[in-house]
């Protein structure tokens, strides 16, 4: 059975439970919401609902009921290399099944078909300013790519709430094909002197590291941080802004495109060339001296007392290292153990909880993924730190899609809390 008739099956399967809690159990309390979670960004409030990831504070992610490490053993893998398909991570994400290899290359035979971007969306790219953060340029392509949307024609010729989910999949596969090469272009046009590298037609971890121009073991790299950025349950900027946007019945582009508006954010999905950019910092200032522990400490304090954030540290869910760090780590561990980027990071792993600890203000010291990542693209060439979200995102848009076609199969509703003014939460303070 091929994925698309796999997922209709699950999703048939699915939608009795969804209609029993909401039938049935629909005035079930989750919890209550605090003054302080109204105006602190509604943390830990439950009222998003998703299969495809769940986030552990003390854990950290599972992606269907799996660890990374467990995803990443279970998953089919090319001859030779150490990470998985992309494309069956795709599978698994959207069905909870690991596929076989045969499922997984069905895909990525599938992904061939679909992934020519069309022209208009290179002109589109390169009638931006040439110094237009890549960001503009991916979520720009991504909403200018919006007229071949399936679902949006769907819609126009007749919605159908049961059958929404197949275009939502098809504009989703179609986008996610794409992807890759739009990342790779915007990042030789914008570096590269617009030396453009066609695109091999293989997997998408192969198809990423050969249209950057970077050799094996880059298409491993690739395919381990395009995994390992894709999902954080839903509540997150970019997850939640794309669930959002799709839930106003607008097509994937659209949401996908709001998402990664959303992920740019310095607090969000920036925060990885923030690290960078904080470290290229570090080492100008250091002008060719080894740094020590003391020295870090003092670089870490300054940047606090300006009031500033310590990029790469800290989290709104999480209470422990992120397991994505840890496995980006012991990538490092085992492919750049020297390098020198990488011994920094490494010290600012031994210097920084124990000084945010202190301050008392972070409920989480611990490093997050955006402290490890950057580090790899710098050793394997990529130093223009400002494309580092672009790579996140591409790996995002696996997560989010697969998040926004079930919520169509699902039917999920029009999202809209309810806001009150300053007036309503002094008065709700004074009775409480
Ligand atoms: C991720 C992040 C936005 C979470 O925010 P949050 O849920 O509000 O975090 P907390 O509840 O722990 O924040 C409490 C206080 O600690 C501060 N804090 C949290 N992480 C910090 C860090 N890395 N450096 C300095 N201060 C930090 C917050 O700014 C906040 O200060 P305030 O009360 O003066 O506003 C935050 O930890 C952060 O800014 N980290 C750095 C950026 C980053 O790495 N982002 C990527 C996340 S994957």
């Amino acid at each position: 059975m091929g994925l698309k008739e796999k997922l209709a099956q699950k999703i048939v399967e699915h939608r009795p439970r969804t209609t029993r809690l909401l039938k049935e159990f629909g005035d079930v309390k989750l919890g209550e919401v605090t003054i302080e979670q109204c105006i602190g960004g509604a943390r830990d409030v439950k009222c998003l609902v998703t299969d495809i990831s769940y986030l552990d504070p003390m854990e950290g992610i599972r992606f269907r009921g799996r660890t990374i490490p467990e995803v990443m053993a279970a998953l089919p893998k090319p001859a030779g290399k150490d990470f998985p398909y992309v494309e069956a991570f795709w599978y698994l994400l959207l069905t909870g099944d690991v596929p076989t290899m045969a499922e997984t290359m069905e895909i990525v035979e599938d992904f061939k078909k679909r992934n020519k971007v069309p022209t208009y969306v290179y002109d589109v790219i390169k009638a931006l300013p040439k110094e237009s953060h890549p960001m503009v340029m991916f979520s720009t392509a991504i909403l200018a790519m919006q007229k071949e949307s399936k679902f949006a024609k769907f819609y126009e010729e007749g919605f159908n709430k049961l059958s929404a989910w197949d275009t939502m999949y098809e504009d989703s596969s179609d986008l996610l094909a794409r992807l890759p090469e739009i990342a790779a272009f915007i990042y030789r046009y914008k570096y590269k002197g617009g030396n453009i590298i066609a695109n091999p037609n293989s997997d998408m971890g192969t198809n990423f590291a050969k249209m950057m121009g970077i050799d094996a073991p880059y298409d491993d790299v690739a395919r381990m941080y395009f995994i390992l950025h894709s999902d954080h349950e839903s509540g997150n900027a970019s997850a939640h802004t794309t669930h959002l946007v799709a839930s106003t019945l607008s097509d994937a582009y659209y949401s996908l495109s709001a998402g990664m508006d959303a992920l740019a954010g310095p607090l969000h999905g920036l925060a990885n060339q923030e690290v960078l950019r904080w470290l290229q910092d570090v080492i100008t200032k250091l002008d060719g001296v080894e740094p020590t522990e003391e020295l870090m400490k003092k670089f870490v304090l300054e940047t606090l007392d300006s009031g500033a954030v310590i990029p790469g540290f800290g989290h709104a869910v999480l209470r422990k290292t992120d397991p994505r760090y840890q496995s980006q780590r012991e990538f490092c561990e085992k492919h750049l153990p020297n390098d020198k980027i990488f011994k920094y990071v490494d010290m600012l792993y031994r210097v920084v909880p124990d000084i945010l600890l202190a301050k008392g203000k972070a409920k989480n010291p611990w490093p997050n993924v955006d402290a490890q990542s950057g580090v790899i693209q710098w050793f394997y060439g990529i130093t223009e730190y400002d494309f580092y979200t672009v790579m996140f995102g591409v790996g995002r848009a696996i997560g989010v899609l697969a998040n926004i076609t079930w919520d169509r199969g699902l039917g999920y509703a029009l999202e809209r809390p309810k806001s009150l003014t300053t007036a309503m939460l002094e008065d709700v303070a004074k009775k409480g």
